[in-house]
């Protein structure tokens, strides 16, 4: 396990108390907090070398276009890209996979065929939901079973030859299932269709190298891997982001512009116009060194051991139904406690000074599937302990005593 007391010292929010109690902060699939790296690496920006980026000689903009040009790089080097060309920013994953949906949309027609998931978060579901709809192309999803997986062997009568795009989240921020990336991506390859990944919920939280898993697009958030609100990624196979329409138009995406026409800037810069967020790539990068000190490998493992012990505790709560995988998943646990709402569940949760969420998180058509009206998360990152998982398991048992009192 990793040293989370030590990790703790880094993050002064989780220094604070909530009404009177340590807060127990458990909703990372949310969002992560933040340690001093981060936010000292942000400040300084501010304090020594705010500029605007690129087209300018001064020495702040020079300093300021270094620092956004190398978090590109770093990010390049995270995910394991070819390079620059390959890492776009955008606001976060969700207008990353917009992205791609609206420009890959204007390749498709009529008849042709999308394959999506039912563990989709709405922001890799409702993009292509509204590609098809222009189009007229059609969604298919790959089903789950009854254990929170994909039924893998749908697959094969899934993919045609009318896929033309495949559109997968790598681990599901409501189940905790890890997709077998590597195989849905091969299979889409055989039938010449372009993958699409969803990896705000793995990027984070295990090592991701999109060269090796062979996807076309990749996408996930700052915020949900210590990083800063406001910045996202896209990776993309520089031969299909070459092909790709910007979705925005405007300063620094062209590099010629007359009074009736203009020409595309290189990648990664022809896809992001505009003013970047400077500061918050410089945050994401300073996220990128503190994840890398740590080692994705040991966070995935700690992660691990946090939710094993989480659900071997919760699973002993009568009256609690726990959702998916019982095997190989990351580090969340989503469960139900009989009869009760997740927000009051979450609510009563967080009156111990437990932070959690309660809901359909996003995932409507999933929480649908598993016939509930939303479930209470519980996600864990590289600060939790073994002790947090403890608490929580017997404020979870507490609340379902009291629950059951009340109905008899
Ligand atoms: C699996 C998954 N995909 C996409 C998103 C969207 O991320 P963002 O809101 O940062 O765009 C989330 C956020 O919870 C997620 O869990």
């Amino acid at each position: 396990m990793l040293n989370a007391k030590k990790i703790r010292e880094d993050f002064p929010i989780l220094k604070r108390k909530v009404y009177g109690k340590p807060l127990v902060y458990l909703d990372n699939a949310a969002t992560t907090q933040k340690p001093m790296q981060v936010i000292e690496a942000i400040s300084r920006y501010y304090r020594e070398y705010n500029s605007n980026v690129h087209r300018a000689v001064h020495k702040l903009s020079q300093e300021a276009t270094e620092a956004y040009e190398s978090a590109h790089e770093k990010v390049s080097n995270f995910i394991g890209a070819k390079g620059i060309q390959e890492v776009a920013f955008t606001k976060n994953a969700t207008e990353s996979l917009n992205l791609v949906a609206n420009s890959l949309s204007r390749q498709l027609s009529k008849g042709d065929e999308i394959i999506l998931t039912q563990m989709e978060h709405h922001s890799n579901m409702v993009p292509w939901q509204q590609a098809a709809k222009r189009t007229g192309a059609r969604l298919k999803y790959i089903e789950i079973d009854g254990n929170g997986e994909l039924k893998m062997q749908q697959l094969q009568s899934l993919i045609n030859k009318k896929t033309k795009i495949v559109a997968f989240t790598h681990v599901s921020n409501v189940l905790g299932t890890i997709n077998p990336a590597k195989e849905i991506i091969s299979a889409a390859k055989d039938a010449g269709a372009i993958t699409v990944m969803d990896g705000a919920q793995s990027v984070p939280h295990m090592p991701v190298n999109a060269q090796k898993l062979g996807c076309d697009f990749l996408a996930f958030s700052s915020h949900k891997m210590l990083g800063p609100m406001g910045i996202g990624v896209l990776y993309g196979k520089d031969e299909l982001l070459e092909k790709m329409e910007p979705l925005l138009y405007g300063g620094d995406m062209v590099s010629e512009v007359s009074f009736e026409d203009a020409k595309w800037n290189e990648l990664p810069w022809r896809l992001e116009a505009g003013t970047p967020d400077v500061a918050g790539a410089v945050g994401l990068a300073a996220a990128i060194d503190y994840l890398l000190k740590i080692g994705l490998e040991n966070i995935h493992d700690h992660e691990k051991l946090l939710t094993k012990l989480a659900i071997e505790k919760l699973q002993q709560i009568a009256g609690l139904a726990i959702y998916g995988p019982e095997a190989e998943r990351a580090g969340l646990a989503s469960f139900s406690i009989n009869g009760v709402h997740p927000h009051d569940v979450s609510a009563l949760l967080d009156a111990e000074g437990i932070a959690v969420r309660g809901g359909h998180h996003c995932a409507m058509p999933l929480a649908r599937l598993l016939g509930t009206f939303g479930s209470t998360r519980a996600s864990f990152y590289i600060y939790n302990t073994a002790q947090e998982m403890e608490k929580l398991a017997a404020a979870v048992e507490k609340l379902a005593a009291r629950m059951g009192k009340l109905r008899k």
